[in-house]
């Protein structure tokens, strides 16, 4: 056994780690032999000159020995255990607060095969810069090679990849969202296709010339590079250590990677939630649905139904990894283990099973701390408690100007904690019935609206548009065509993406049928015309009735929507006005949408694919009509 324990039963001087001299990185307890992995943590090690190197079995010893030496450097705070067992605190630097689009790159030798939604690099002139400020970034620290799988272990749809992190939060974060240690590394024989990933907070604790600097709490660096390199699938990540930019299995693999590999492969890589819901009736249905960041992914994926008799249950909440399957079904798995969810806005009313699943074993970012040591966040409970400290680790009260929780304050926490989630370790998958795209927005886009074909639904996906979120830089608020809620996580061309998804027809016997969904319409007063959350199991339950054509529907310029009196709306009350707003479809307002569409559009040039195009004119003519 050459693991880090066995190590440290023989020097327990040693911390948490193995000692190596940058020069004889030999000396590191290496508990593989598979040369490309081992030349490849060699090479960074080198690269990057950290004190030691760790690799990382994925044990809750490993797991509760670097949360305490968190606790002990100021990068986590414990929380009462009374009230939130195992769980902690961290406040990241307020620069360092979501993804940054504005610094994730594709480098690919064509500019064409990242397209225009990406910030292209050449892939020699990207690797040498990054090799500038990879040089000694962990000087001072210690190195952790991260084994892992999305998806289980072994399973057919499943996928290795290793990270390099010098953050013991990336880390940790990696352990509660991926199959992370002993079992991953143990898959990856000399022949199986594994993806590195590099990543480093960019903050080395002793300077090219040997000075030392005192440890941060959030170490983190002003330059940021979210760098992937599809054609030769590895990420590297540099100057951030917060959600996404660091936790590399999530979106740079698990979106920006596998998109490639699905494009290649035939497959999809989605940033879809996967649920199970039962009928009444007891019929199963499986629903995938596409939103963009911070619109209502995890409320669906965890909806408790109003309506009676109606069951959902979660498979995931972010990401979906869909292949077509021998007996014809679109398949689904969700390559992550955890949920890495937006705090704010999830409390009893809106999220019952989140708030149940959050009560232990929970890694809180941003959020406030109650001064019984609990958290809170906007939107937990209607009240605020009369003092807080926010998330900056200042004292808060409700006069405070600013929020207490920042908007894109997230929890940590294992899939297993969550009351309702099933199916997670099927290595298979389930066959998906229904896809939903969907997005944030006040105006034209009706509450639900189903596709008459496979065509139409991926233009649908291709059309959507939503208000900003805090989830990256950018204005809150600001409309954006975001296609397949994919815009920030498509590692490849927009154009190209749109006519893979359009192949699926040929590749896929019992396709899902489409559609469109919107629970964030507004009246003219400003107020959410939908109550949303428990009751969007009223959309659930037409959606399904469509499934098994029991339910009618009417044409619309814009789709296929409920009859007059379709959906079921018992013992809720919508004014008939709200109802009548939230289908409205107004021909002036669609016309404008359209001509934004079509310019959108143009910039695909001849990477458009006929159909998306074709669907376009239609809609327009309709719309005319
Ligand atoms: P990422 O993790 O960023 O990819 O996003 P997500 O889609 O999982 O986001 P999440 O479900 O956590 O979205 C949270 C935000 O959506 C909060 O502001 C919620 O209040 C809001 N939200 C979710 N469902 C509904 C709904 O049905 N109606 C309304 N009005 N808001 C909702
Ligand atoms: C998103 O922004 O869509 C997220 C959060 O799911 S992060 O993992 O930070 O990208
Ligand atoms: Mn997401």
């Amino acid at each position: 056994m050459t693991t880090v324990e066995a190590v440290l039963r023989e020097d327990p001087s040693q911390g948490d780690g193995v000692f190596i001299d940058a020069n004889s990185l030999q000396a590191c307890a290496e508990p593989t032999d598979n040369q490309a992995l081992l030349g490849w943590v060699r090479e960074i090690a080198r690269l990057t000159q950290p004190d030691e190197v760790v690799w990382c079995d994925g044990s809750q010893a490993e797991y509760d020995r670097l949360c305490a030496q968190m606790v002990a450097t100021g990068t986590l705070i414990r929380l009462n255990p009374d009230l939130r067992p195992g769980s902690f605190l961290a406040r990241s630097a307020p620069t360092d607060v979501a993804r940054v689009e504005s610094r994730t790159f594709i480098a690919s030798h064509r500019r064409e095969d990242a397209g225009p939604t990406n910030n292209w690099r050449e892939p020699e002139a990207l690797r040498e810069e990054l090799h500038g400020v990879f040089a000694g970034s962990m000087r001072g620290r210690t190195m952790y090679v991260v084994p892992f799988s999305m998806g289980p272990v072994g399973g057919p749809i499943s996928q290795l990849g290793v990270q390099i992190t010098d953050s013991p939060y990336a880390v940790v974060s990696m352990r509660i969202m991926t199959r992370m240690g002993a079992q991953a590394l143990a898959a990856i024989g000399e022949d199986t296709p594994w993806v590195p990933a590099v990543h480093s907070v960019g903050y080395p604790l002793i300077d090219a010339i040997g000075r030392a600097r005192p440890e941060v709490p959030w170490p983190c660096n002003d330059l940021k590079y979210i760098a992937h390199f599809p054609e030769t699938r590895e990420i590297w990540s540099y100057g951030s250590g917060y959600g996404g930019n660091a936790l590399l299995g999530k979106k740079c693999f698990a979106l920006r990677i596998a998109s490639v590999m699905a494009r290649d492969e035939g497959w999809l890589a989605e940033h879809m939630l996967v649920l199970k819901v039962t009928s009444p009736q007891q019929r199963v249905f499986h629903l995938a649905a596409a939103f963009p960041s911070a619109c209502g992914k995890t409320n669906l994926a965890m909806l408790r139904p109003t309506l009676p008799g109606w069951r959902v249950e979660t498979i995931g909440d972010d990401i979906a990894w869909m292949r077509p399957a021998p007996d014809g079904t679109l398949r689904a798995i969700n390559p992550e283990a955890g949920f890495f969810g937006v705090a704010p806005g999830t409390g009893a009313s809106t999220n019952p099973t989140a708030m149940q699943m959050l009560r232990e074993n929970v890694i809180f970012t941003n959020v406030a701390l109650t001064d019984d040591g609990d958290v809170w966040w906007e939107g937990m409970t209607d009240e605020p408690p009369a003092h807080l400290v926010d998330w900056q680790g200042r004292d808060w009260t409700p006069d405070s100007p600013g929020p207490a929780a920042h908007p894109n304050a997230r929890f940590t926490v294992s899939a297993a904690q969550c009351p309702t989630i099933t199916d997670l370790d099927e290595p298979a998958g389930v066959p998906i019935d229904a896809i939903l795209f969907g997005g944030r927005r006040r105006t034209n886009v009706p509450l639900v609206a189903q596709a008459g074909d496979w065509g139409q639904g991926v233009f649908m996906g291709a059309a959507i548009s939503s208000e900003q979120t805090a989830t990256a830089e950018g204005t809150v608020g600001q409309l954006r065509h975001d296609p397949f809620a994919m815009l920030p996580f498509t590692g490849y061309n927009m154009g190209d993406y749109f006519a893979h998804w359009l192949s699926m027809s040929e590749r896929v016997e019992h396709l899902p049928e489409i559609f469109a969904v919107n629970w964030f319409r507004r009246g003219d007063d400003g107020r959410f015309l939908w109550p949303g959350f428990g009751e969007n199991c009223r959309v659930i339950d037409w959606i399904c009735r469509r499934l098994t054509r029991t339910a009618g529907a009417q044409s619309t310029p814009v789709g296929l929507v409920p009859l007059p009196d379709g959906l079921n709306l018992a013992g809720l009350d919508v004014p008939a006005g709200d109802l009548n707003d939230l289908f409205a479809v107004d021909p002036r307002s669609w016309l404008t949408e359209v001509d934004a569409l079509g310019t959108y559009f143009a910039r695909f040039g001849d990477r458009l694919p006929r159909p998306i195009k074709d669907n376009l004119d239609s809609l327009r003519a309709r719309l005319m009509a």
